[in-house]
């Protein structure tokens, strides 16, 4: 049986810290999925770790959609999330409430996050009345990149820390099901946490949330273009993978790859024939 919403919350109430990865492929999916991760997100983040884009914004619904398809394939237990696109549910209700059906209708996903507070709760609301369950963002919001003026913690200052502190409480009325906070001081996440019915999930946001979300791709040590204080290596493939490479162009310069154990043979009587016509 698949994760439910309704599970990821009372492990808030039984206190069981919930353990959330990105996962963009079927591979990797399933290897998280049968790891037991309870959560999948199919993060906006592809666009820099799998497409080499700069930032999330140029991300768009069709390259989310089909990322999500294969995570859902993947992914027998786990609640997939997938992740609403920069300028996907700012234009209109309408357009949140399509862009989010594609996700479920057609990606398969279970739930959709959005990035914003108050700004987005009416579109949280409509959503959530629709069936479509949906999980907040708040702190640093790498879509507002631009306005933020740069990948900084948010919340330092006591104008910003009421302004996420009521953030979360709205979007907790608006029927939100958890909320990502990236990138918030300790304390402040804490005492969100505290504040909140509903799981926070934390990246860069302390010990103290309900949860932890982290890019797959940092912690298997993969993409090495940046790695974030907040993310710990818990592999280096990027360096092996590079060894293996290495390795397989050595060995088919030498001719030590393939031997005749990876090779498929024939009749030779066939092949005699054959050198004979030729
Ligand atoms: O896109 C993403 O991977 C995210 C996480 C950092 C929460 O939004």
């Amino acid at each position: 049986m698949r994760v439910s919403i309704t599970e990821i919350k009372e492990m808030k109430q039984r206190k069981e810290k919930i353990p959330m990865l990105t996962a963009y492929d079927y591979v990797t999916a399933k290897m998280v999925d049968d790891a037991g991760v309870p959560l999948i997100l199919v993060g906006d983040s592809l666009g820099m770790v799998m497409l080499g884009y700069e930032s999330t914004i140029p991300v768009t619904m069709d390259e989310m959609v089909h990322h999500t398809k294969a995570v859902v394939r993947g992914a027998r237990k786990s609640l997939v999330v997938g992740d609403m696109p920069f300028m996907t549910y700012h234009i209109s209700i309408s357009d949140a409430l399509s862009n989010a059906a594609r996700f479920i209708q057609e990606g398969g996903a279970q739930a959709v996050k959005l990035e914003g507070g108050e700004v987005v709760a009416e579109k949280v609301k409509r959503l959530v009345d629709c069936g479509i369950p949906v999980m907040g963002h708040i702190g640093l919001t790498p879509q507002s990149i631009h306005q933020l003026g740069g990948y900084k913690v948010r919340g330092k200052a006591v104008e910003e820390a009421r302004r996420l502190l009521n953030d979360a409480s709205v979007l907790e009325e608006a029927g939100a099901f958890a909320i990502v906070l990236e990138c918030t001081p300790a304390p402040l996440s804490k005492l969100i946490t505290h504040k909140l019915a509903i799981p926070t999930i934390g990246i860069g946001a302390g010990p103290d949330c309900d949860g932890q979300v982290q890019v797959i791709s940092d912690i298997l040590g993969l993409y090495t273009d940046f790695v974030p204080k907040h993310a710990r290596q818990y592999a280096r493939l990027a360096g092996e993978i590079s060894d293996a490479v290495a390795s397989y162009m050595s060995e088919v310069r030498s001719l030590s790859f393939p031997t005749m154990e990876h090779s498929y043979t024939m009749d030779e009587d066939i092949i005699k024939l054959l050198e004979a016509e030729s």
